[in-house]
């Protein structure tokens, strides 16, 4: 039988290697640069950039599988070009990052960043009656740009808040799917005019590449708070670090980043921002389903079996 090569830019756990190893030579995240040449398989990050270049340092290549949903680090024209099969990890992330979603509109509204910050700095001087306070979720508007697993995953768990759900996405719901949410599908501008919290969970495409831009900041209800748990670049970074500076809007929480780990000028020094380090699926449970997703799309492809979760456009 042929010996594959199977590079892995992730440090696999034992659970995910045992159903590789017995398929040829994996070669780990010390040396995967260097094992490309005769690889069949990579095993990619969202730090992976699979680009044309890399595709022409591996001729024997079959299967790109990103151990994550988004597949922005690849260049997906190259890889279908070439006949390369490009896999992701979609669903079994869902729920780990929907309630990430919802512990940063939690803290965002409740101010907790500072609250704690104030603890933290010998603050408390003992329960006050009108000291540190944030907003309700209860009665508040959520709007979900990007109505996908996740968006629906976080429409689903910020109902029992009280909050009234509004999206835009480019496929609607159906009706089923819109009761069962208590959402409903408006303009892109009235999503921006009429949220008090507005969340983005669409993929960074070309199309959604600084959705929010300073015009778009602009149109956004006075007051209002963003929440990005999608990827950085959706959102002009400056821009909205100017939008929060003015006041414009009242707050935002945010996992993802334009620049990663680089953050925009002065987003720091922000007091109304809850800032994460891209934790949405950083959960033992859920990396290791991602990991394990990621090496059966890998055996699936090098057994000549289709892949489970191929990306299809
Ligand atoms: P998904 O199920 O594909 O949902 C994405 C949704 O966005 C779909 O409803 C899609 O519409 C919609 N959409 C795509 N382009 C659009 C556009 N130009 N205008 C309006 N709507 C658009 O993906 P998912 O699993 O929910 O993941 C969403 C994104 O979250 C990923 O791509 C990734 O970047 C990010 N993510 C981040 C973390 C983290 O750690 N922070 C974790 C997981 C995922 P269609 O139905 O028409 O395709
Ligand atoms: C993480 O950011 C993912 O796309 O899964």
């Amino acid at each position: 039988m042929r010996e594959d090569t199977i590079v892995t830019a992730l440090a696999l756990p034992p659970e995910a290697l045992d159903l590789l190893s017995p398929l040829g030579r994996v070669v780990g995240p010390e040396r995967w640069e260097e094992g490309l040449r005769d690889a069949s398989a990579l095993v990619a990050l969202l730090t992976t950039g699979v680009d044309g270049a890399l595709l022409a340092r591996a001729p024997r290549l079959r299967v790109v599988a990103n151990a994550v949903v988004g597949v922005d680090n690849v260049d997906l024209d190259a890889c279908r070009q070439r006949g390369v099969i490009v896999t992701n990890t979609p669903d079994v992330l869902t729920d780990a990052t929907a309630d990430l979603t919802l512990g940063l509109i939690i803290s965002t509204l409740r101010r907790m960043p500072q609250a704690e910050a104030s603890l933290r700095a010998g603050g408390f001087h003992g329960w006050r009656f009108w000291d540190y306070l944030g907003d309700d979720l209860s009665g508040k508007t959520l709007g979900i740009f990007g109505m996908g697993r996740i968006g629906r995953a976080v429409a689903h768990r910020a109902r029992p808040f009280g909050m009234r759900i509004l999206y835009t996405s480019r496929t609607p719901l159906d009706d089923g799917d819109e009761a069962a949410l208590g959402a409903s599908q408006v303009e892109w501008g009235e999503l921006l005019a009429s949220c008090d919290v507005l969340t983005l969970h669409a993929p960074l495409t070309p199309e959604t590449h600084h959705l929010l831009d300073g015009a778009a900041l602009r149109r956004m209800k006075p007051g209002s708070f963003l929440i990005n748990t999608a990827r950085g670049a959706l959102v002009d970074e400056e821009a909205l670090v100017e939008a929060l500076r003015e006041g414009r809007l009242a707050g935002a929480g945010l996992d993802v980043f334009e620049r990663e780990p680089a953050l925009a000028p002065g987003l720091l020094d922000l007091p109304n921002v809850t800032l994460v380090p891209h934790i949405g699926s950083a959960t033992h449970e859920t990396r290791m389903r991602m990991a394990l997703l990621a090496a059966r799309n890998v055996r699936a492809v090098l057994r000549g079996e289709p892949p489970l979760t191929p990306v299809e456009r």
